[in-house]
């Protein structure tokens, strides 16, 4: 379990800020993580990176800003390449896909959960483990970069990239991006953060133009870039398909210049979405450093920005910033010295043991009535399990944000498994991944008395086909001859498979239709949920437990059963709202249509702000989650110190019977004009004995208390905000304090 880490920092940043300040610091906002305090090491790299600049011919300078698409050719299977300058000592770059694992198309690598289960477990700790054992992967594998960073945030509840993501709400997604970032750092892999910004649909992802006000975008949509800029210092910002306010991203002075390299004072490298700059001089003095490309139109090719230097419209000076910018992040993060070979041997038993405690820790459990679970092993005689191919595999999320090649050898079309009849069966668009131990094996494994018997479409038949009528006929048939039932319900997303087109299970799959039936035949029917997005569940009330699995990884199938066993104590809790109805999320509207030009309308009021502003009741709010064992908070101080800081401290006990982890929250009213009821500000994660207590301390920043002033145009800080203290964005056990 974590201990307090950022607050501990910042709580020593206090000490010395406190005897002078008697305004808010900002200076406490943004604490270094472990892996960038090293702040002199920084300046060090700059003056490295300006000699080398110095040094360089032209040619050369051009070779370090422009990758061609390769994605087969790359060596090591990578999705992007840079020639170094051996005669300057400057490595070749290897670039990857990287969210849930390695995106070599020809080499093996572990598949971990998906990201946005990393936000559910709301671990810092984890996170960065997550990056960092992704990060030694790479390394073994040859590449220095990796693209992993996915935090655009949930505004669409549909978006077919929820699963690469960090959730709902900015303060949570960027924190978790920082940790995630500084575990790749720490070993040596340049992170790169993406997709900058306004990219919450795939809807007309490559032209759309997201229109969002100022505020708006500084107080949600720009802070988890801000801030894992600022804590964690990635070596690169990736630029998004998309327009911001009619300027597409990648040439956007507004949010490249102003935003990340003058007010964040970024300075690490601006890289192009594959495909995504739209133009050379305009791009490059707009802050672009690096254009991806992918052909057949490519803006940053040498030819095209000679043509630009010799004409006037690109400075050289402007050329060598570009470039400083790219060697400086390779001296800082380690890659100049110590570029990776590749070749390496890979711990692939470790990893898979790592990506269970991953997904462990992130499971949500959503419900469990009359202590359903865990399971007693010893007292079930038979066991079903139905649907979602829990016989053979799990989902996984699709595009590049998947894991290409499994341990378990090629990837030959659906994780080696058997759809026959499937076309475009691959781990782009249909990624069920097969598991060497799938979720009845490993129920199995926890009872081994019982009868586990399997019904549902199974490894012979097509992944996302509807169920017959028959099918669940059989299954309801089972069920009813079974002391308890599994049910296993996926939801398939992804990039290029679009974003969804309702949270509903019932189409094309028929998959609600099948957990009523099975609710039906037994009461004791569990649903294990395997998505990367919020589902709707029509069934709630009819079964007695629900865990929400995330897209689990390749050891998922042990990592469900542990939980639903008991071997594991659920302490995830959700990133996302659940709603009841699709009519209920934000960007519904009157029909469901996705907007080709999203207008962000609903202002900061996008998440569970959107439902606490509007009085709708969700059927699971963000930050909500279920314990084999139950939290008593208690003893709140709200402690305004100077320099803008409060400390807010609470005891959480742990009054219930077996150990576990709760997340408790904190949340603030900020007292001015079209803020939501709460904002999330902080929270700890405590693993508590049965009994134990421990005082937890949040330390609220100067910044989590400010607003966006568009007059002004800079952060105001608002003093007398009220603060929350819950279990969950409504779940709230203690508040005061203005
Ligand atoms: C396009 C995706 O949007 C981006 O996330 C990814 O890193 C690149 N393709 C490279 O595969």
């Amino acid at each position: 379990m974590q201990k307090k880490l950022w607050p501990a920092v910042a709580l020593a940043a206090t000490v010395s800020a406190a005897a002078h300040a008697e305004i808010p610091n900002l200076s406490l906002d943004f604490p270094p993580t472990p892996s960038t305090l090293n702040v002199f090491a920084s300046a060090a790299a700059h003056r490295r990176a300006e000699t080398l600049v110095n040094k360089m011919t032209l040619d050369e300078k051009l070779q370090l800003i422009h990758s061609e698409y390769q994605m087969s050719a790359v060596p090591g299977g990578g999705g992007g390449y840079i020639q170094g300058v051996p005669r300057l000592g400057i490595p070749d770059i290897n670039m990857v896909d990287s969210a849930t694992g390695s995106g070599s198309t020809v080499q093996p690598s572990t598949t971990f959960p998906a990201t946005i289960a990393v936000a559910a477990s709301w671990d810092r700790r984890l996170s960065s483990d997550f990056g960092k054992q992704i990060a030694i992967q790479l390394r073994q594998q040859g590449f220095a970069m990796g693209l992993g960073g996915g935090t655009n945030l949930a505004r669409e509840p549909r978006g077919g990239r929820l699963f690469e993501y960090l959730g709902e709400d900015p303060v949570l997604a960027g924190e978790m991006l920082a940790w995630r970032t500084d575990g790749t750092q720490s070993q040596k892999v340049i992170a790169t953060i993406k997709h900058y910004m306004g990219n919450e649909q795939e809807h007309n992802r490559n032209g759309g133009n997201s229109q969002i006000d100022e505020r708006t975008m500084r107080e949600l949509y720009l802070l988890p870039f801000e801030i894992a800029a600022r804590r964690a210092q990635p070596g690169s910002v990736m630029c998004s398909y998309n327009r911001v306010n009619g300027t597409y991203a990648c040439e956007n002075s507004h949010i490249l210049n102003d935003v990340l390299k003058n007010d964040w004072q970024f300075q690490g490298q601006v890289q192009s979405d594959w495909g995504a700059a739209q133009s050379t001089a305009p791009a490059i003095n707009a802050g672009l450093d690096e254009e991806e490309d992918v052909g057949p139109t490519v803006y940053l090719t040498p030819d095209a920005v000679k043509q630009a230097i010799a004409n006037g419209s690109v400075s050289t000076a402007r050329l060598n910033d570009m470039v400083e910018r790219k060697l400086y992040v390779m001296i800082r993060t380690g890659v100049m010295d110590d570029p990776p070979k590749g070749g390496a041997t890979i711990d692939f038993a470790a990893a898979n043991a790592f990506t269970q405690s991953v997904a462990e820790q992130s499971m949500v459990l959503l419900k469990n009535a009359n202590n359903q679970l865990p399971l007693a092993g010893g007292s079930l005689s038979r066991i079903a399990v139905i649907g979602g191919h829990a016989d053979a595999a799990v989902l996984t999320g699709g595009g590049s944000g998947n894991t290409r090649d499994p341990v378990t050898g090629s990837f030959a079309g659906c994780g080696g498994l058997t759809f026959g009849t499937e076309t475009g069966c691959s781990w782009w668009t249909n990624p069920w991944l097969k598991l060497n131990v799938p979720i009845v094996s490993a129920i199995q494994a926890l009872a081994p008395q019982a009868k586990v018997t399997f019904a549902g479409n199974s490894d012979q038949q097509s992944p996302f086909r509807a169920y017959t009528q028959q099918e669940i006929s059989q299954a309801a048939t089972l069920a009813a001859n079974s002391d308890v039932a599994v049910v296993v319900v996926a939801q398939p997303a992804g990039e290029d498979i679009g974003d969804l087109t309702s949270l509903s299970l019932a189409n094309p799959s028929n998959q609600d239709a099948l957990v009523e039936a099975v609710a039906q035949a037994n009461p004791h029917t569990i649903v294990v949920v395997e998505s990367g997005n919020p589902v709707l569940m029509p069934w709630k009330d009819s079964v007695s437990a629900i865990v929400e699995a995330w897209y689990p990884g390749e050891a998922g199938g042990k990592a469900i059963a542990d939980v639903l066993f008991g071997k594991v104590n659920p302490s995830g809790k959700l990133p996302v709202t659940f709603p009841v109805r699709d009519q209920d999320t934000p960007t519904w509207g009157t029909n469901g249509a996705f907007a080709a030009d999203p207008v962000y309308s609903e202002k900061l009021d996008m998440g569970y702000r959107w439902y606490d502003s509007q009085n709708i009741t969700p059927m699971f709010e963000f930050g909500y989650g279920l314990s084999y064992t139950h939290f008593a908070y208690s003893g709140l101080s709200v402690a305004r110190l100077p320099g803008g800081l409060i400390d807010v401290s609470f005891n959480v006990r742990n009054d219930g019977r077996v150990a576990g982890a709760e997340v408790p929250q904190v949340y603030l009213g900020v007292p001015y004009q079209g803020e939501p009821p709460r904002r999330l500000v902080g929270w700890d994660k405590v693993g508590l004995n049965p009994g134990e207590s421990r005082r937890v301390h949040v330390m609220v920043t100067p910044r989590m208390q400010s607003v966006w002033d568009t007059t002004n145009n800079r952060w105001q800080y608002v003093p007398g905000s009220r603060v929350y203290v819950g279990a969950s964005s409504r779940d709230i056990r203690l508040q005061g304090g203005n």
